[in-house]
């Protein structure tokens, strides 16, 4: 018995980099998985090839099940397909890993209109359509008295969580994603359904084009292989994980950490009064104590 075994999964973006890795292990733990990917250049503005039936050819030749699906998931109805495609052909879906997405950086001041809208759309919708039609088709289930212990594992970015210079758009999407986890955790819990999100981090064509060549020490553990994150997501994806959910998890090579979310860490309190500014102003330092009152630290090793 495999983990994943009677599951039927759908992918966004599996035809390459992390979710194709993702798509191949789902498969080889037992799951049928449908592998989304319109085959988008990385900024997104043209398509180059279909990579799903590579992996799709590659899923079968080990011995699994696998479907194509070439729908754009930042379109209503492309996400509405792709989850009508899993019940259809394949009588379910349990779990949905949302990863799709596309780059294209810019610095605040140099970065034009379509590109915020694409990486949003792609990106923040993308997740959100895929996720609406697989909690109206859970609810669905669940109504009927066939509850499914439904899975949703989102892409966010150390990005989102932090902010990195030239990816206002990008790191505004994901950030986005982290708080549509926490929300669609507390909406799809009374369904059985539960929803983390991981923030990666692995050699692909992504990360090459923002970073350039990262190269592997000879014959050492190499962390940035992008065959690395998808464990963590197949876990996720289990029964295994039942009781995990609204949780973040930045993902690299050897290393599965756990996110805190937002969290209160000082305060100040005028005492059932409002606060004149200039006291806010003597009385910040108290605020911050020993933390810093300037940009917090990041640093993805790079
Ligand atoms: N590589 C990293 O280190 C890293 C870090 C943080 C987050 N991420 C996230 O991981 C995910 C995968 O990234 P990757 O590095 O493997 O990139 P990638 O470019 O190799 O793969 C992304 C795939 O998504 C597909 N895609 C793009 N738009 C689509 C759409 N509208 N519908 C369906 N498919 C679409 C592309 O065709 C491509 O195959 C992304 O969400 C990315 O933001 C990656």
């Amino acid at each position: 018995m495999s983990l994943l075994d009677g599951k039927v999964a759908v992918v966004t973006g599996a035809g390459r980099g992390i979710g194709r890795e993702e798509a191949l292990l789902l498969a080889a733990k037992g799951a049928t998985v449908i592998v989304n990917d319109v085959g988008a250049s990385l900024a997104g503005d043209s398509n180059e090839g279909q990579p799903a039936q590579v992996v799709v050819e590659e899923i079968q030749a080990a011995g699994g099940r696998a479907a194509t699906n070439y729908d754009d998931v930042s379109s209503w109805t492309g996400a509405q397909n792709l989850v009508n495609q899993a019940v259809e052909d394949f009588g379910q879906l349990d779990i949905v890993v949302n990863n799709a997405g596309i780059l294209r950086d810019r610095m605040s001041f140099n970065m034009q209109e379509s590109d915020w809208d694409d990486v949003v759309r792609v990106h923040l919708k993308g997740h959100f359509a895929m996720s609406h039609f697989a909690g109206v088709y859970w609810r669905s289930e669940s109504k009927a008295g066939r509850g499914r212990p439904g899975r949703i594992i989102n892409t966010a970015s150390e990005a989102g969580l932090y902010g990195n210079v030239g990816q206002a758009n990008y790191a505004a999407a994901k950030a986005g994603i982290a708080s549509l986890t926490w929300v669609l955790a507390r909406e799809l819990e009374r369904f059985g359904v539960t929803v983390n999100a991981i923030a990666p981090r692995a050699r692909t064509r992504m990360t090459e084009s923002a970073f350039g060549a990262i190269e592997a020490e000879d014959d050492a553990f190499d962390p940035w292989e992008p065959g690395h994150i998808a464990p963590a997501v197949a876990w996720l994806a289990s029964d295994g994980a039942k009781d995990v959910t609204g949780q973040i998890f930045v993902v690299f090579g050897s290393t599965v950490e756990l996110v805190e979310p937002f969290k209160v860490v000082s305060a100040l309190d005028a005492g059932a009064r409002r606060w004149e500014p200039e006291e806010l102003v003597q009385r910040a330092p108290e605020l911050f104590g020993d933390r810093l009152s300037g940009l917090p630290k990041f640093d993805v090793g790079l």
